[in-house]
């Protein structure tokens, strides 16, 4: 393989957030996160607030706008600083409506925002389903394209796919895993099946806050690349940042053989069964 002419510096940050200490949390998720120099660095889910709400009303409580509350300030600040990327997962405030996301920052600037599309377990108790869509965000100067999802997102191989067709070179996985190594292989098969490298940063830690609820958090957070090597990797308890250098001339390949391309080789005729599900309800609905 050739010396890539286009590479970056990816990172995972992996943590233990404080059930409720937002302003701490965002702290020493930045204060991890500087211990390593990246261009691309990603956080773990609802790494301001912690995860386990017990109710829709603690979940308002701990979340914030993702335009101006106090942890997008602190990561745009990083970010300026460092003059670098980054995903992390928040708990956001929109209105009257709660939403598990991702904030998307470079250079100090919010490019945007993506909203969990699949909510795992009692999280549909305390968060709106996603509302965005699956997004690609161009980082220019970089001249890489990220696509974020978040957690249980993976378990839904479509996810990853989206964002891989819309041209993403990264798939950024903020997560708080709970489920003891299945997406860590899960997510190396996304990368493969996709030819995309994988940052899945997840978070350590128990959080035990209710009589229904005993999360035990599985670290491990992992960066894959898109011929499935693990380039870095963490323990399973661990607080920590790695990195390592992504060669995106790996992402823009897609060929498996010189005579198989993964996306030019669907057949999507054969594909369509999900498609008539969606038109039957919409006309159920309409
Ligand atoms: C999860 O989606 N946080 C398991």
């Amino acid at each position: 393989m050739q010396e890539s002419k286009i590479s970056i510096l990816g990172a995972f940050v992996q943590m233990r957030p404080k059930f409720g200490e937002n302003s701490e949390n965002i702290e020493r998720a930045v204060k991890l996160a500087s211990k390593v120099r990246a261009d691309l660095y990603v956080f773990p889910e609802l790494c301001n607030s912690g995860y386990a709400f017990t109710s829709k009303e603690e979940a308002r409580q701990f979340s914030e706008s993702l335009e101006t509350g106090p942890s997008v300030q602190v990561l745009q600040s990083f970010s300026e600083k460092r003059k670098c990327a980054l995903v992390a997962g928040l708990t956001e405030k929109s209105g009257e409506s709660i939403f598990n996301s991702a904030v998307i920052i470079d250079n100090g600037r919010i490019l945007g925002t993506y909203r969990k599309t699949h909510l795992f377990y009692r999280e549909k108790l305390w968060f709106e389903p996603g509302d965005s869509g699956f997004k690609v965000f161009d980082l220019e100067r970089y001249g890489c394209k990220i696509g974020p999802i978040i957690c249980f997102d993976w378990f839904f191989p479509e996810a990853s796919r989206e964002v891989a067709v819309k041209g993403a070179d990264v798939i950024c996985h903020p997560s708080n895993l709970v489920l003891p190594g299945k997406a860590q292989i899960g997510m190396m098969v996304r990368a493969f099946e996709n030819r995309v490298f994988v940052i899945t940063a997840n978070r350590v830690g128990i959080e035990n806050r209710s009589k229904e609820d005993n999360f035990h958090f599985t670290g491990k957070s992992q960066i894959i690349s898109p011929t499935m090597e693990k380039l870095a990797s963490a323990k399973a308890n661990e607080s920590i940042a790695k990195v390592a250098r992504l060669n995106l001339d790996l992402s823009r390949n897609k060929k498996v053989t010189s005579m198989n391309d993964v996306f030019e080789d669907r057949r999507l005729e054969f594909y369509k069964a999900q498609y008539h599900e969606l038109l039957n309800r919409e006309l159920t609905n309409s």
